[in-house]
């Protein structure tokens, strides 16, 4: 295995730690989630009650495969959160949406009392925020007009796949390179604003602490 996915793991195991009985767990979606999944399966094995509220349809397959029930309808807040993040800047910022997931995403962490996110140490971005192009969620109805004025704040975008790659939600994925973000809060209210944009994969305040997988230790960084 790749140091990466070494640290990948290690982020994902240090998560398990915060899993208590009787949680309903906010469950992420990606590569670092995925080994989540695959440990919360194993406690579920050995007697963990916990029920999942997934972000994608691709985390919920493999949770159930793990024998972990999703619930299809919650409406209430979750105890916890366990999602990845394509970057993170010094105040615990992220850019998400790297796997098309961002729109639930952004609604499984605003509704729980506890955002983790676990990460390689490759996604601690510091200066370098925004080097990852941002994903946008957007309608497909005018999508090429909603990317031109998303263009007008800055960015190259280029619709995923050519506007092929359709979402959970049945829209499309713009990725927008914009270089450094300085200020993300400014970017995603101007963002925010454009008619055809579902969701902005900029997830500004909501992550309560970082797991990052470092070397051979995994690390908590405490935001909130
Ligand atoms: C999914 O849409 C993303 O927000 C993921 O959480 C993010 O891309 C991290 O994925 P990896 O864990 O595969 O790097």
């Amino acid at each position: 295995m790749s140091l990466c996915e070494d640290e990948k793991k290690l982020a994902a195991n240090e998560a398990l730690k915060y899993i208590k009985d009787g949680m309903i767990v906010g469950i992420g979606t990606g590569s670092t989630v995925d080994y989540f999944i695959e440990g919360l399966g194993k406690r579920v094995a050995s007697g963990l009650r916990v029920k999942g509220v997934s972000s994608s349809l691709k985390s919920s397959d493999l949770a159930r495969k793990h024998g972990i029930e999703i619930l299809d309808d919650f409406q209430g807040m979750m105890d916890i959160d366990v999602d990845g993040a394509d970057q993170v800047d010094e105040k615990g910022n992220l850019i998400k949406g790297g796997g098309g997931a961002l729109l639930r995403e952004k609604i499984v962490a605003y509704n729980s009392r506890n955002v983790c996110i676990i990460v390689d140490s490759k996604k601690m971005a510091g200066n370098d925020f925004g080097s990852f192009p941002l994903p946008v969620e957007v309608t497909p109805y005018f999508a090429s007009g909603t990317v031109r004025h998303i263009e007008k704040l800055g960015a190259e975008c280029t619709l995923r796949q050519n506007g092929s790659f359709v979402t959970d939600n049945n829209n499309l994925i713009a990725d927008c390179k914009f270089g450094r973000i300085k200020d993300p809060e400014t970017l995603h209210s101007k963002i925010r604003e454009i008619p055809g944009v579902v969701e902005v994969g900029l997830f500004i305040g909501m992550a309560n602490e970082i797991i990052v997988g470092s070397g051979k230790q995994a690390r908590v960084i405490k935001i909130k």
